[in-house]
Parts: structure tokens; sequence; C-alpha cells
């Protein structure tokens, strides 16, 4: 067989790869520091409510997060801006991950608020487009996904830092079929990409009085970037005598994660996209599944925080949305408060959290109308906040 058409063909997509991702190293290279809030005269917090039960349970998030920052926004701090459009149905007419017109609002925000986005599947009625999500992390250069789990009468508090530009997802949906039996997909690692992820984890532990600093990789097997990411590790840790640096392959890790003698030892944990992925969602399951996690996506312009389930078109068609669980995305907007530098409003509203929905748990919701509405929800969480935060 003589493949030399095919093979020209695909070398000539990897060109184009390789061009894409210099072209982002450059990029990399040119930006400037994390954005201070504090000095901006108006910091513009982004409502993307997404599709399915999405705008309904931002919609509460947003009426708590607004009830916490009531002086800022009358001072003109903080100003709120809801985004429509990002819909399956918009990003399906308009074959795009995310609509032209809603990625240039998303820019004119600082931080973002996000509801969940369905992604296609397939099988799905709908056409593969690109993850709203994943795009929104490129387009917005959202590189440290960070994952808290934290499950206090076990002695867990971990913190992931996952890396979440590059990796396996850097050019996921650009794979070369070369021929009909030969598939191949790419996994990128940049110098600077690695470098600005460990950095923001040893920051955090520094930061945050924590000890201990791990990395996750499969260097033994994946050399080039899994080397490249834990060779970086291991200079950047130089810079932090007082943090004791550790690694560890995923395989192990992930054992690692059940063994409870072992578990609570480990702090924050640093790590390549798909590990990342993979790993959280092992982790959050011992703290009730991923619906109980908030998930930061941060960049140095932008970032955005999300709830990290599904956006469960079901129950809108069911007309069950206005019973739709809202503290995922409560959770997150936690986490944006803090990241704003409103400490005092997040540590308020993650007491109120933990209120609600472990300890005192008044009302529940079920999905259902057996349970109260996100909206009733979302009330009983801000009379928490009066009574006792
Ligand atoms: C996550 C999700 C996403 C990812 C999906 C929805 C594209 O699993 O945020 O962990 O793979 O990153
Ligand atoms: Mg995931």
């Amino acid at each position: 067989m003589d493949y030399t058409t095919q093979i020209a063909a695909a070398k000539e997509k990897f060109g184009k790869l390789l061009e894409e991702q210099l072209k982002r190293v450059e990029e990399m290279k040119a930006q400037g520091d994390f954005v201070d809030y504090a000095a901006l005269p108006t910091i513009k917090i982004g409502v993307c409510g997404g599709d399915g039960i999405g705008p309904a349970i931002t919609a509460q998030a947003q009426r708590i997060l607004e009830y916490l920052l009531a002086d800022e926004v009358k001072s003109g701090k903080v100003e709120f801006k809801v985004i429509d459009g990002l819909t399956i149905e918009r990003r399906v007419a308009e074959n795009a991950a995310i609509p032209a017109d809603v990625l240039e609002e998303l820019k004119a925000c600082d931080v973002i608020l996000k509801g969940p986005t369905t992604t296609p599947r397939k099988g799905d009625p709908w056409p593969n487009v690109e993850s709203a999500n994943v795009a929104m992390r490129k387009a917005l250069d959202l590189f440290a996904n960070v994952r808290p789990v934290r499950i206090p009468e076990q002695g867990i508090d971990w913190t992931f830092y996952r890396e979440n530009t590059e990796g396996a997802y850097a050019v996921g949906s650009k794979g070369v079929h070369v021929t009909e039996d030969l598939g191949v997909d790419f996994t990128v690692v940049t110098s600077q990409g690695c470098e600005r992820i460990i950095r923001a984890a040893f920051e955090y532990a520094k930061a945050n009085k924590k000890t201990r600093v791990t990395a996750v990789t499969k260097a033994n097997i994946i050399k080039t970037t899994d080397g490249k990411f834990l060779d970086t590790f291991r200079e950047i840790a130089k810079e932090y005598p007082d943090i004791t640096a550790d690694d560890w392959y995923i395989d192990i890790m992930t054992a690692k994660l059940i063994d409870e003698k072992r578990r609570r030892d480990f702090q924050v944990l640093v790590l390549p996209n798909l590990y990342g992925d993979i790993i959280t969602d092992e982790a959050a399951e011992f703290q009730g599944g991923v619906g109980t996690a908030g998930s930061a996506n941060i960049g140095k312009k932008y970032a955005m925080f999300e709830a990290i389930h599904g956006s469960a078109p079901r129950m809108v068609t069911e007309g069950r949305d206005k019973y739709a669980d809202p503290c995922s995305v409560i959770r997150a907007g936690a986490m944006l408060l803090a990241h704003i530098g409103y400490t005092e409003q997040a540590d308020k509203l993650y007491k109120a959290l933990d209120i609600c929905t472990i300890t005192e748990k008044k009302y529940v919701v079920t999905g259902r109308d057996t349970g109260v509405t996100s909206a009733e929800f979302a009330d009983y969480i801000m009379d928490t906040i009066a009574k006792c935060c």
C-alpha cells in the first residue's frame, strides 16, 4: 500500500496545529500579571446561565450575590450583567462553541458566574459542537481549574490545581484520521503553560499555610509532555523551600485517594488537564458527588466560576426547572466572592451553605414539588446569613 497522499495530508494538518500552538506560546509570553480587582473602578460580574436548568439556578445564585454585595452595587464598585444566549440551540444554529456576540459580552466582564451548558454526545439530536466550557477556558485563557474538596469529619482538605488549557484538551477536537484504520490525537505541553499552573499551586499553598504540594503525572510513560510538567514542577519547587514537594503517578494516586490512612495527608495537588478532570470527579464523590462541588477557572485577566453538573434538559421539558438544586452554582458564587476579594461575604455564604445543606436542613430541594423551589432555597440561605452568619 502506498500512503504518501494520506501522510502528506496528515502532515499538513499537524503543521497547522503546531503553528496555532506556537502562536499561543507567544501570547502567553506577552501576558501581564493577575488583575488587581481592588484597583478596578468597577468589577463587572457576568451572569451566564447557560442552558437547561442553568438560567433558573444561576438567577438564584445572582440574587444571593446581590444581597451580599448590596453596598458595593450601590456604590458602583460592583456591577452585574446577565448574559443570555449560551444555549445549545443557538450554538447549533451558529455552529459555534460560543456564539460571537456572547463571547464579546463575556469579554466585557471581569469575572463570570456560569451555569451548566450542554455538551452534545454521540447519539444526541445535536451535531457535535465543541464543549462551551472547554471553549470558554481557551478563549479567556482560564488556565487554572481550582477544585477544592473538603470533608472535615474525615480530615480531608484537598485543593486540586488542574491545568485547564493544555494537555489532551488543547487540540482535543483536532486529532487526525490518517487513514480509515489509523487515528492520532495529540497532547500538548508548553513551558509557559506548566510554569503558570505550578506556580499558582505553590502560591496558593504559601498564602494558605499549606505545607505540601503534590504533582501527579504519568511521566514514566508519557515522557515528553508529562516529563516536562514534572521537570518544571521540580524546578519551581526549589523556590519554595518551606513546602514539601513530592510527585506521584496518576494510577497510584487514584488508589491512594481511597486509602483512608494516607489520603488525608494530601493538601494541594497540581496536575495536567486530563488527569485533573478524572481525579476531581473521584475526589468530589467522597464529598457527596460532583453536584456538591464548585469549580473556579482562573486566568490572569478573566476568571469564571461554574456549577459542575449537567444542564438536565429533561427537568425543563417536564416543567421542573424551578425545583432544580441551585447549591453547586451558589457554591461557585462563594468562590467568586473570595476570588475578587470579598472573603468576609464568601465565608458567610460557605457557612450558610453548610447550615442549610448539612446541619440544619430545614428545607430541601428534591428536584420535584416534594421539595422547595430553587427560589425558596435561596431565600432560606439569605435568611440564614441574616440570622447566624
Ligand atoms: C469538567 C467537565 C468538562 C471537562 C466537560 C463537560 C467538557 O467534565 O469540567 O470537569 O471535561 O473538562
Ligand atoms: Mg470532568
